[in-house]
């Protein structure tokens, strides 16, 4: 079975619905890492079984360093994939030369690339909004796109329920994009 890594920073949303649509049949997550050691989604993964990795960026001097340390702990679990769902820092050509990875990010790439994009996205006056995935490069929120979800919006909708809206959006195209490179990888 192929093996991916699942990295985060935060909730741990997308890698709970990871564990539970993906991990044990399509693929086996064999580490969940992150750069918060508050992160809830730790607790997420130790519940499943999976392996905790927590690399703080304070402790390294530049992104590069990090990035060094980072690559090597994914390639001593011998991953085929590698995905970011909420992961919070921007990776280097150290990491983007060495490992295949994916993004998911709350908003219709290209537009609002980084960080608060669901918010930028909710206040902004475009007619459309949804998620996308897409491959991790060097450049930000900047590799090709994978799948993309897009939705009407409602003049009158709540933030609320616009994220809702991603969140449901996230979690469908996450795994599909996933299930769909493994295939291809076969
Ligand atoms: C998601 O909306 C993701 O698109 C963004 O950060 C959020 C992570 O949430 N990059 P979670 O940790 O998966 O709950």
């Amino acid at each position: 079975m192929k093996r991916i890594a699942v990295l985060f920073s935060g909730e741990g949303g997308n890698l709970q619905n990871l564990i539970e649509t993906v991990h044990g049949n399509t693929c086996h997550i064999v580490c969940a890492l992150t750069d918060n050691p508050n992160a809830n989604g730790i607790i997420k993964a130790k519940h499943a079984g999976i392996d905790v990795r927590v690399l703080e960026h304070r402790h390294f001097k530049t992104r590069e360093a990090f990035d060094q340390h980072l690559v090597a702990i994914l390639q001593s679990y011998c991953i085929d994939l590698c995905v970011m769902a909420g992961f919070m820092r921007i990776v280097t050509p150290v990491f983007t030369s060495q490992l295949k990875a994916i993004n998911i990010h709350p908003s219709l790439l290209p537009r609002f690339k980084g960080a608060h994009a669901l918010e930028r996205s909710f206040y902004s006056a475009d007619p459309l909004a949804g998620a996308t995935v897409h491959h991790v490069t060097e450049e930000l929120d900047g590799g090709a796109v994978i799948l993309q979800q897009a939705f009407q919006r409602d003049t009158d909708e709540s933030f609320q329920s616009f994220h809702k809206k991603i969140r449901a959006i996230e979690y469908e195209i996450l795994p599909k994009a996933i299930i769909g490179l493994l295939n291809d990888l076969k």
